[in-house]
């Protein structure tokens, strides 16, 4: 039995301030959860502060991206080491944001979730198609390229600690989900695919999250489903009910 797994992405928002408040209602409402493993990944420069009220809690820490050496003449950049030390356990890696502004690719990806592995964070590595691809029928040639590309090179326990989230682009931050079904379709080609590249014993344990204009009403009938492991949550991560709802959605 894979535990489900729900991240909260915050993505470029909530100063130290407004994330200690968030956190702190989060902290309240959410420390009878069990069946769920629970992430916040804020901005880097609250992890610390927001650490301190985590700490001896039912829910994780990460941060939304690293940079792959651990230190030297990178202006801007923040390695493994650093995010560890914030006392975050998970990093989010390949965010299609990422790849779409900042020109990330399957090739950093990859030297990324090396780095995190080396240091003991747990990456949540994001794969997704743009609609363009959905619509003339290449999701899965994408998909496979970006897992090919991205989970290349593990041991097997390096990829049993991997958090994988599936994320169709269009539908982040549109309004617009995936239905169940062809989340589901998805997943399972995604967890195939890993148990060719590793052996059917991982990619039975691996999680594989889904992302894209997840809500406190379509979270159950996604988490139904066989292969869908949790969610990536972004907008509705931002508010405390909201959040407070999609962890709970078994109730
Ligand atoms: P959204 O974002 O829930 O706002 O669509 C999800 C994500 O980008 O991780």
């Amino acid at each position: 039995m894979r535990k489900p797994i729900i991240a909260g992405n915050w993505k470029l928002n909530n100063t130290s301030k407004e994330a200690i408040e968030l956190v702190t209602l989060l902290k309240r409402n959410l420390s009878d959860v069990s069946k769920v493993d629970i992430v916040v990944c804020p901005v880097f420069t609250v992890l610390m502060d927001v650490n301190d009220v985590l700490a001896n809690t039912n829910i994780g820490l990460g941060a939304q991206n690293l940079y792959w050496e651990d230190n030297g003449a990178f202006t801007g950049e923040i390695s493994a080491p650093m995010i560890k030390d914030t006392g975050a356990q998970y990093v989010i890696i390949g965010h299609s944001e990422r790849r779409q502004f900042f020109g990330e690719t399957n090739e950093t990806v990859n030297k990324k979730i090396k780095a995190a592995l080396k240091h003991g964070l747990i990456p949540i590595v994001c794969v997704g198609e743009v609609l363009a691809e959905r619509e003339s029928g290449k999701t899965f040639d994408v998909i496979k390229e970006q897992c090919q590309g991205c989970f290349q090179g593990f041991s097997e326990e390096e990829m049993k600690g991997m958090v994988v989230a599936y994320e169709p682009v269009w539908a982040i931050g549109t309004g617009k989900t995936a239905t169940p079904q062809q989340a589901q379709e998805v997943h399972k080609f995604i967890r195939d695919l890993l148990a060719k590249m590793y052996t059917r014993e991982i990619a039975d344990v691996i999680r594989i999250q889904y992302g894209g204009s997840v809500k406190a009403d379509n979270i159950k009938d996604l988490m139904s489903q066989a292969d869908i492991d949790g969610a990536l949550v972004g907008g509705a991560s931002l508010k405390s009910d909201s959040f407070v709802k999609i962890v709970k959605f078994y109730e």
